[in-house]
């Protein structure tokens, strides 16, 4: 729906008057109307790299979810204010392991007598403390793009990796990218006493993968792969690796929102697409690349929308952007100092890799 000129022309004048001292990091997962006020868009990866390279921005307004906006407070400089538009932009995944619960898992690591040999990597969708945790002991956080980097990282430093929260990312890099088999990758499940794995179990393991995963990519099925084949012949399925084993399996091309929208990009005219990730991306996608004669479909027969990014919308954004400017500072994302020296550090680990 086109957004209300009204809001869009108030959003435009308190970005303005705000000048340099705001700049608008949108993540590809937001609405349309958010979208164009945003000053750089990307993935969870790249956008954390942009924050950090903005330190003359007074303000970073963050349209994405909360642990993006505390990943962006970690790396940006003690006076640069990180807002989040609405505080109840959170993510289901990243709410699936709590500091407790993984604090309890590292305690079965270390009564099963592994804890030494596994090295933690951590998907960018967690908490703050989630993060802090992975540096406190030697692991790196990773995104949908760096994965299979993260992967290669960790098993340099250590035999095992325990992966959190997405137990699909995790999986999809073991058995994709790195050769690793289903057997070489265990199950833990943080509402089972030791996770619901025997110490042997955990001894054989390669990878421990916690038990989170992504309830809008979790919508895609094997079947709704099979549907797109036949309804479109010759179609190129495309899917992030949040999706299920399964469908990932059965897709022809896997990525994160970035590649995306590279593979679109350099597609040939005429072709098809099949897309399986969140539904605002996909929708501009097929509106951008129409007119260049690319077909592309959501990979599901359903709509889904991520419902808590969906929760920035054009009413929040200029809320946040005429409060700044007015020189109320609301929402503001602050991690405390103990938890942010040890997220950075893993962060700081991931933006090293080669
Ligand atoms: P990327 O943009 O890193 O691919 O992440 C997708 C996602 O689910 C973010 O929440
Ligand atoms: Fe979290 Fe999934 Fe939404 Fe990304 S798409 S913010 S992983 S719930």
């Amino acid at each position: 729906s086109p957004s209300d000129p009204d809001l869009v022309e108030r959003a435009r004048a308190a970005k303005e008057k705000l000048g340099d001292k705001v700049f608008v990091l949108g993540h590809h997962y937001q609405r349309d109307e958010v979208i164009q006020f945003a000053d750089v868009t990307g993935d969870s990866f790249k956008l954390a790299r942009d924050a950090a390279a903005r330190p003359e921005a007074e303000y970073i307004v963050f349209c994405g979810v909360h642990f993006m906006a505390e990943s962006a407070d970690i790396l940006t400089s003690d006076d640069q204010k990180v807002v989040l538009p609405d505080l109840a932009a959170g993510c289901s995944m990243a709410d699936m392991a709590t500091a407790e619960q993984v604090a309890e898992c590292w305690d079965v690591l270390t009564e099963a007598g592994i804890a030494e040999q596994v090295v933690p990597v951590s998907y960018m969708n967690s908490s703050a403390d989630i993060k802090a945790f992975t540096g406190k002991h030697g692991g790196t956080i990773c995104t949908s793009s760096n994965a299979k980097k993260a992967l290669e990282w960790a098993f340099e430093q250590g035999e095992k990796v325990l992966f959190l929260p997405d137990q699909h990312l995790g999986r999809n890099t073991a058995v994709r990218d790195m050769g690793m088999t289903l057997e070489d990758c265990v199950l833990y499940n943080p509402h089972k006493p030791n996770g619901g794995l025997t110490a042997e179990q955990l001894r054989d393991a390669k990878m421990i993968l916690w038990r989170g995963h992504c309830s809008v990519h979790g919508r895609f099925s094997l079947e709704s792969v099979e549907d797109v084949r036949a309804r479109i012949p010759g179609v190129n399925v495309l899917v992030h690796p949040e999706c299920k084993h399964e469908v990932v399996a059965a897709a022809d091309y896997v990525g994160s929102t970035e590649y995306i929208i590279k593979a679109l990009e350099a597609a040939p005219a005429g072709s098809k697409w099949a897309i399986g990730t969140e539904l605002n991306l996909v929708r501009r996608l097929a509106n951008r690349f129409a007119p260049e004669g690319k077909e592309i479909v959501f990979l599901d027969k359903t709509v889904c929308f991520c419902s808590t990014m969906n929760r920035i919308d054009l009413p929040h954004l200029v809320w946040t952007l005429e409060s700044l400017a007015e020189g109320k500072l609301v929402n503001r994302i602050e991690v405390d100092k103990e938890t942010e020296a040890f997220a950075k550090l893993a962060l700081e680990r991931m933006l090293a890799l080669p």
